[in-house]
């Protein structure tokens, strides 16, 4: 006799009788949808009829089954309007923003921390569409939908010291028991399979409700606005003119002129960077809402409608040497175009529209005003594309010209150079057919940040003042100044004056936090601290981080791990290792993800936060896990023979006995490679 398994599934009743922490049995209103809120573009839908239907009921999954003939027509309504399942429905009432740890509910410090972040990154004075909980680089988003926000807040609201929540690509997946020394939250984003790690899986993926693109500190609810990416970019401009106009190691940018695009939730930055670093910048931006946000803040300070009066105004400024930031309404296209027919010099130049989606909307097509290019991907997808990359092509033969002039032009990150070679032009890849020699144009870390900052261990750590009160920021400010020894490196003088500064420059947008570019000494005797200062009460509890885009924190060929040059750029143990490490080590919460800055496929990157609560618990973590946070990345780079790194390695090597120990590179002549291979009469091929 064949026994025959009956399977009977288990009903709604019972699942929910087994759930403590779910969503509410009530079904609240639509919340108003205010005017003049930036709002996300449609995204593109490729699903058939049966993965739409797959669509709802992962969507639905979330939802107490009374509910679900009314919800299934609005999701269905949302998928299709948008590309996406937001759930708008779920999301609270009126403006999400940050507010002092203290007011927030928890059973543990870590679970009150993790809130007041993910309500930063979706504060609507911060995030980029915040309705589509989007916080920036156009699709990055905290998590996919209102249903996980609101799940999420109630396992952080219920977390204990004994426990750490685990969250997919947004999706809470539960809370599992752990100890005290174990992280509080283990996030990963948009991690697929090496076989579906392309475009259109990964836009089926995420159209299902199955995946999230965290960005970086998106998904890693680590973001502090762009002032997160102020420092790197004051960082890259002025070793620009360091490396390229001999400007003395004590100069500044006077007298020079930096011309880029983009004023969103990153590139905002740029006006800001260039200020400080005393040169002129003018930011084409094409979202006037944008420019007039980064215009309240005081990161431009003047705007401007056409190329002549932008150029203009440079001039003025250049020839007294005085800085200014300006932003130009319009394309950067047209801005490049009048520089190029009127001869006009430009020194530094680069880009920062979201080419790493630039048919997502991320770059603006020249010809198209903002609001077409809205319209245009909502009805014509196929023409937008042609325009993109006409523009493209177009961009490039500009950029081009200018360098033949003497600009020096570099990627800032955002995959600009990939999106040229991807409309099309060959001519960009320095062996003129695949980018598998690399591009004519450097990317920033290839000639500046990799060798002059991460090789070293240098990066961007930062720090949020949990209280909310800006007294404690001005404490950790002075704290940190008086860690730095503005002696020892150049970079280190850089930092010591760019915190002595910091708040004279008003940097803060949303939480009291800060940025601070360090080395892994530097990061340990800051950290020890303020842990130290939140034990004497000096301040309220802190919650230290950093930006996934660091020494050993990313993967990515085209950016992070750009100068790397031993053929390993390919592979992303660095990053994995990272995580694995850093979760290994305790740190509060965890994360790992694919894209970054650059997109799906292009990059593995992963960060941390710790939280200061005092104890000297945390103290042995800060001491471990800081040190493997960027001396895993510093030992990669060293092994990939990269000088300074070198150079970083045998004197960590010779300082730390009984601790860490490095593999060190024997180095090889290149001569003595050269015979071997011509001995044996070996020739290059394709
Ligand atoms: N270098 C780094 O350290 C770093 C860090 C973070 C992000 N990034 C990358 O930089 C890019 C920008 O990030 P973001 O957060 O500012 O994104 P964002 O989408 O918020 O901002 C990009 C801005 O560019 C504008 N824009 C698009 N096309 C334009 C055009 N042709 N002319 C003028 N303006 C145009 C958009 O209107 C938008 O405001 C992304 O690709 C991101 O991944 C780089």
């Amino acid at each position: 006799m064949i026994l025959k398994e009956v399977i009977i599934m288990p009903t709604n009743l019972d699942i929910s009788k087994a759930m403590t922490v779910k969503l509410d049995d009530d079904l609240s209103e639509m919340p108003e949808f205010v005017a003049g809120i930036r709002r996300a573009p449609k995204r593109e839908l490729m699903l058939n009829q049966e993965e739409i239907g797959l669509a709802l009921k992962n969507a639905l999954r979330y939802i107490p089954e009374k509910w679900h003939e009314k919800l299934a027509p609005e999701f269905l309504d949302e998928l299709l309007s948008g590309g996406r399942i937001y759930g708008y429905r779920f999301r609270p009432k009126g403006k999400i923003y940050s507010k002092p740890v203290s007011e927030y509910k928890g059973n543990c410090l870590a679970g009150k921390a993790m809130q007041v972040m993910i309500d930063n990154n979706l504060d609507f004075d911060v995030a980029l569409y915040p309705y589509e909980l989007t916080t920036y680089g156009e699709t990055g988003q905290v998590c996919q939908n209102w249903m996980q926000y609101r799940l999420i807040k109630k396992y952080l609201e219920v977390l204990t010291e004994n426990q750490t929540l685990v969250v997919s690509s947004g999706h809470p997946l539960g809370l599992f028991e752990s100890s005290p020394d174990a992280p509080r939250a283990i996030l990963t984003n948009g991690l697929l399979v090496g076989e579906y790690d392309n475009q259109k899986d990964w836009h089926k993926a995420i159209s299902l409700g199955v995946t999230n693109y965290g960005q970086m500190t998106a998904g890693g609810w680590m973001y502090i606005g762009p002032q997160g990416i102020v420092h790197g970019t004051y960082n890259t401009l002025l070793n620009a003119g360091r490396l390229k106009f001999n400007i003395p190691y004590e100069g500044d940018l006077g007298g020079y002129l930096f011309v880029s695009s983009g004023l969103g939730g990153m590139s905002g930055a740029q006006g800001k960077s260039i200020e400080i670093a005393n040169g002129v910048g003018i930011i084409a931006e094409v979202d006037y809402s944008r420019i007039q946000i980064r215009f309240d803040q005081g990161w431009i300070k003047k705007v401007v409608k056409n190329p002549a009066d932008a150029f203009k105004l440079a001039k003025e400024y250049t020839d007294k040497r005085k800085n200014i930031s300006i932003g130009f309404y319009g394309n950067i296209v047209d801005l490049l175009e009048y520089a190029v027919n009127k001869n006009i010099k430009i020194d530094l130049l680069s880009d920062q529209t979201s080419c790493h989606v630039p048919y997502e909307g991320g770059y603006c097509p020249q010809g198209l005003a903002f609001e077409e290019r809205t319209e245009l991907l909502k009805t014509d997808k196929i023409k937008f594309i042609k325009l993109v990359n006409q523009s493209l092509v177009h961009h490039f033969e500009l950029i081009k010209m200018l360098v033949d002039r003497g600009t020096y032009f570099f990627d800032y990150g955002n995959s600009f150079i990939k999106a040229v070679y991807d409309a099309g032009v060959k001519e960009i890849c320095k062996n003129g057919k695949n980018p598998n020699d690399g591009f004519i144009f450097p990317s920033y870390v290839e000639d500046i940040m990799g060798p002059l900052l991460f090789d070293y261990g240098y990066g961007p750590f930062r720090w949020v003042c949990l209280s909310g009160k800006h007294e404690d920021l001005l404490k950790t400010d002075k704290a940190a100044m008086e860690c730095i020894d503005p002696y020892r490196r150049f970079q280190d003088r850089d930092n010591y004056i760019w915190i002595k500064n910091a708040d004279k420059n008003k940097l803060v947008v949303g939480t009291q936090a800060r940025i601070l570019y360090q080395d892994a000494t530097g990061r340990i005797k800051i950290a020890l601290k303020f842990n130290e200062m939140v034990r004497n009460e000096e301040v309220g509890p802190i919650m230290l981080g950093r930006d996934h885009h660091d020494s050993g924190g990313t993967d990515s060929p085209f950016r992070e791990t750009a100068n790397i040059r031993d053929g390993s750029n390919v592979t992303a143990d660095m990053a994995t290792q990272c995580f694995a490490g850093n979760v290994a080590r305790g740190m509060t919460m965890v994360t790992l993800h694919n894209g970054g800055g650059v997109g799906i496929g292009k990059a593995i990157n992963g960060g941390f936060a710790l939280v200061l609560d005092g104890s000297e618990r945390v103290d042995k973590i800060i001491k471990k896990a800081i040190s493997w946070d960027v001396l895993g990345g510093v030992a990669r780079r060293s092994w990939a023979r990269n000088k300074h790194a070198v150079e970083t390695a045998i004197k960590h090597n010779k300082e730390n006995k009984s601790g860490d120990h490095i593999t060190i590179p024997y180095l090889v002549s290149e001569d003595l490679i050269e015979r071997a291979i011509s001995r044996r009469g070996l020739k290059n091929t394709d």
